[in-house]
Formats: C-alpha cells, sequence, structure tokens
C-alpha cells in the first residue's frame, strides 16, 4: 500500500472532544470521526479550517452537519455496505431475546432463582410463522428480511420511501403498506430507516399506540427515531410486550425506567461489532481517503 502521509491515531479508542475535533479540522488535511464523533455547525465555524474531507468510520452520518460542512468545502464520506450482514444479525438476535425472553432467562439464573423445569415456566411468543414489520428496506432491512422469511418463515411487511425491486419483493414475499398498517398489523417492528429530521420520533405515543399488545420493537437504527420516554411508557403500561435496543436518544445514557424493565433487551450499540465488520469499515473508510488523496471520485460521498 502507498504512503498516504503522517497518521495521528486517538489511540484512547473514545470519543474525541470538541476541541480536539476543532483541533483535528485545523490541523489535518482529513479527519475519520465515528458515531460518537458529535460534529454539529458550531465546529465548523472557525475559520482557515484545514479539513477537506471527513471519512466517516461507519455508514450513518447523523452525527455530522452535512451544510455546515458543504458550505467549508468539506466533504464526507460513510462505509455503506460492510457493515449489512452485521447489523442484521444484531436486529435478529434482539428480535429472538426480546420474544423468547431470553436476556431475563439468563439474569434468573445467574441470579440463583431457577429450580428446574417447570410447565409454566417463563412463557414466551414464538417467532416462526410471524408478522415482521421493517420501518426502512435498504440493505440492512432486506437482510434482516431475508433471515426472518428464509429462517424462520416469517411474513414481510415493509414502509420504505420506495417499493423494493420486484425481484426481491418475489423472494421474500413482501408487502409494501403504509407505515399506520405495518404497526397495526405486525408482531415485530424494526427500524432501518437513518436519523433525519424527518424520522425523529418517528415512533411517537401516538404510533406505538398502534402497535399491538403484544408487539414488540427492535431499533438498530438510531435512538432518536423512536420518542424513548414515550416507550418507557408503552412498556410501563402494556401498550406493547417487548423492545431490543441497540441505540439510544442520548448514547450512552438510558432514558429513565428503561433499565428497569424485565421485557427490554439493551445492547451498548454492538450492530456493526464484529472483528471481520469493524476491519471493512476501516478498508473501506482507507479507500475514500486514498481516492481523495489521489484526485479521484470517492466510491462513498455523501451528498449534503
Ligand atoms: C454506523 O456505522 O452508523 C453504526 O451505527 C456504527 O457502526
Amino acid at each position: 500500500m502507498a504512503q498516504l502521509g503522517e497518521v495521528v491515531l486517538n489511540q484512547e479508542d473514545t470519543p474525541m472532544t470538541a476541541d480536539q475535533l476543532a483541533n483535528a479540522l485545523h490541523e489535518a488535511d482529513v479527519v475519520c470521526p465515528t458515531v460518537t464523533d458529535a460534529m454539529p455547525a458550531e465546529l465548523f465555524s472557525g475559520s482557515d479550517l484545514r479539513a477537506k474531507l471527513l471519512a466517516n468510520f461507519g455508514v450513518g452520518f447523523n452525527h455530522i452537519d452535512l451544510a455546515a460542512a458543504a458550505a467549508k468545502g468539506i466533504a464526507v464520506t460513510n462505509t455503506p455496505g460492510v457493515l449489512t450482514d452485521a447489523t442484521a444479525e444484531i436486529a435478529f438476535t434482539l428480535l429472538m431475546m426480546s420474544a423468547r425472553r431470553t436476556g431475563e432467562g439468563e439474569r434468573h439464573l445467574r441470579a440463583g432463582q431457577w429450580h428446574g423445569w417447570r410447565p409454566t415456566h417463563m412463557l414466551s411468543t414464538q417467532v416462526t410463522g410471524k408478522t415482521l414489520g421493517l420501518i426502512g428496506m435498504g440493505r440492512i432491512g432486506t437482510a434482516f428480511a431475508r433471515m426472518a422469511h428464509q429462517g424462520l418463515g416469517m411474513r414481510i411487511l415493509y414502509f420504505n420511501r420506495q417499493a423494493v425491486d420486484d425481484a426481491v419483493a418475489a423472494e421474500l414475499q413482501t408487502e409494501f403498506v403504509s407505515l399506520e398498517e405495518l404497526l397495526q398489523r405486525a408482531d415485530f417492528v424494526s427500524l432501518h430507516c437513518p436519523s433525519t429530521p424527518q424520522t425523529h420520533h418517528l415512533l411517537n405515543a401516538e404510533r406505538l399506540a398502534l402497535m399491538q399488545p403484544n408487539a414488540h420493537l427492535i431499533n438498530t437504527a438510531r435512538g432518536d427515531v423512536v420518542d424513548e420516554a414515550a416507550l418507557v411508557a408503552a412498556l410501563q403500561t402494556g401498550v406493547i410486550a417487548g423492545a431490543g435496543l441497540d441505540v439510544f436518544e442520548d448514547e450512552p445514557h438510558l432514558s429513565p425506567g428503561l433499565m428497569e424493565l424485565e421485557q427490554v433487551v439493551l445492547l451498548p450499540h454492538m450492530g456493526s461489532g464484529t472483528t471481520e465488520t469493524r476491519e471493512a469499515m476501516g478498508m473501506r473508510a482507507l479507500a475514500n481517503v486514498e481516492a481523495f488523496l489521489a484526485g479521484d471520485s470517492m466510491p462513498d460521498l455523501v451528498r449534503a
């Protein structure tokens, strides 16, 4: 591999502070932020920024103010495609754990509360043959739909900006429905849309109330797509049966009450967290950096 230039690595593997990020924009030609590196408009307000590229290490880029970066002539790239399967696997894991109460079961056993098999012990919900409603049917939503349909014979409903290809629709026997119909019919609702002003609190108290009382909500997308306080209330009052969450509105903080709910599976934003995927994300970010330095068009340029 060619020598790209001097590289300064954040050795701590922790989020950078606003000051560190501002310094990076002043001192480096290319900055590689991650989902935890908040880059709001004010970060780009300084003069003589040196950075010309933000090669984001991740597919989601809602932590970067694209317009403010573009106004300063800074391009943004992401890493699509390489984390599809890993994230779909976590959605699948959360669905199974939420439906089959496996987190709760393990806590029960480890706490020494298990006294042997009983006919009515820890009864849960079967998943096979049930209906999965996907909000967002891009790469990750489609990969999850495939696992659920082919692996567990689930019926697939989806709500998306556009219909999926005919081949995918035929393969997975999908039904393209309105958001309201999806919420009313699905046994499991899974979020796979990006965080945008339009999807902020897409699932609010009113929409959660459309779901069936035995339904479960899965979120591996972004925390703010759900009104987390409304979700806690919906779970506390039995509006829905359970939830599996890998993302939260104010990571790493959880809304009051969430941690205490037994019927919620909580994971620390692990969707893309396999060694294979994180390596592939790094290589993909690097491919964008290489193209930028060579003056070529960048494969994953994000439009403001
Ligand atoms: C992403 O890539 O957007 C994930 O949320 C972090 O890997």
